[in-house]
């Protein structure tokens, strides 16, 4: 065990000291829209660029990361707050520089609080501090819990697809979001072009505007293309990403993830020091 942690730890070492881990959380309001093949994939370019990324599946129950991401998942996150298993056990690197954190639902994550298992928990997610980037794939709609983890996100990504009913979802999100958080990142997923997605956010942003006022920045962040490459990907457990790097769609997903880059990087962190894997457990297990 004490080898396996030290080996978790020696493969996501810090590039630099000084350092943080982005936390991205990407939500929908409406099922089926694309969150965890968008999670999968961004997380994918994100470690080809050689940065160290941790995939947080907090939707389990469904067909999700696990089944996307073609592995077995035999323990959770719920193992761990539960005492039953280490932090490094539950742990599946997918590839050099990625790794498959199974989760659980929030509302499963947040009933657990023995303190004991806490302290040890923190102690143990100091392996994962060398992280770059912490995404993290939460169920849809407007749950309490959902929005306890986008509240302690550093970026909150909503992704929809044009049909009307996903919209009118994804606007019931923003709009509770809103609350918490002053800017906002969307993603339009399944789309014919740029052109239909950029209509499609203009309209979202003037009903917020209207409604929220100009507090809330909403920005697109990008669109994906509907592509039967990537549903087929889907179908036979790899990533588009993967199979096709020049297609659209993969192109679209490099353009999302050096957008999200840029932002991250521009912008300035209050507290440092909690910008960890541990400390996103933290903010969390606070505000609950
Ligand atoms: N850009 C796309 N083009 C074609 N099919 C897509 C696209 N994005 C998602 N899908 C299909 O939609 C289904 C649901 O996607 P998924 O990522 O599981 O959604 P969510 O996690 O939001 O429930 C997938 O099975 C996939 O086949
Ligand atoms: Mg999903």
């Amino acid at each position: 065990m004490e080898n396996q942690a030290n080996k978790l730890k020696s493969l996501v070492k810090p590039n630099l000291d000084n350092h943080v881990t982005h936390v991205v959380a990407i939500t929908s309001g409406k099922g089926g829209v694309g969150k965890s093949t968008v999670s999968a994939n961004m997380a994918n370019i994100l470690s080809n660029h050689g940065y160290k990324v941790g995939l947080l599946d907090a939707d389990i129950g469904l067909a999700n990361l696990d089944v996307i991401l073609n592995v077995r998942i035999q323990k959770t996150l719920l193992h761990v707050l539960k005492g039953e298993c280490s932090l490094e056990d539950i742990i599946i690197p997918i590839k050099s520089n990625l790794f498959l954190i199974p989760g659980e639902s929030g509302d499963e994550i947040l009933k657990y609080n023995d303190q004991f298992i806490y302290e040890r928990f923190f102690e143990e997610a100091k392996s994962l501090d060398g992280l770059d980037f912490l995404i993290i794939d939460t169920g849809a709609g407007i749950g309490e819990t959902i929005q306890i983890f986008l509240e302690a996100a550093d970026e909150v990504i909503i992704v929809t697809v044009p049909d009307p009913a996903a919209i009118t979802d994804a606007y019931a999100t923003i709009k509770v979001t809103s609350k918490i958080k002053d800017s906002l990142q969307m993603i339009l997923n399944m789309t014919r072009n740029e052109k239909e997605a950029e209509l499609i956010f203009e309209k979202i942003k003037k009903v917020a505007r209207q409604n929220i006022g100009p507090r809330l920045e909403l920005n697109l962040l990008g669109k994906l293309p509907e592509d039967k490459g990537v549903s087929r990907s889907i179908k036979q457990r790899t990533l588009f990403t993967n199979d096709s790097p020049n297609s659209t769609a993969s192109m679209d997903m490099k353009k999302i993830v050096n957008n999200l880059v840029y932002r991250l990087e521009r912008k300035v962190l209050d507290d440092k020091s909690s910008r960890s894997f541990g400390g996103f457990f933290k903010r969390l297990m606070e505000q609950f």
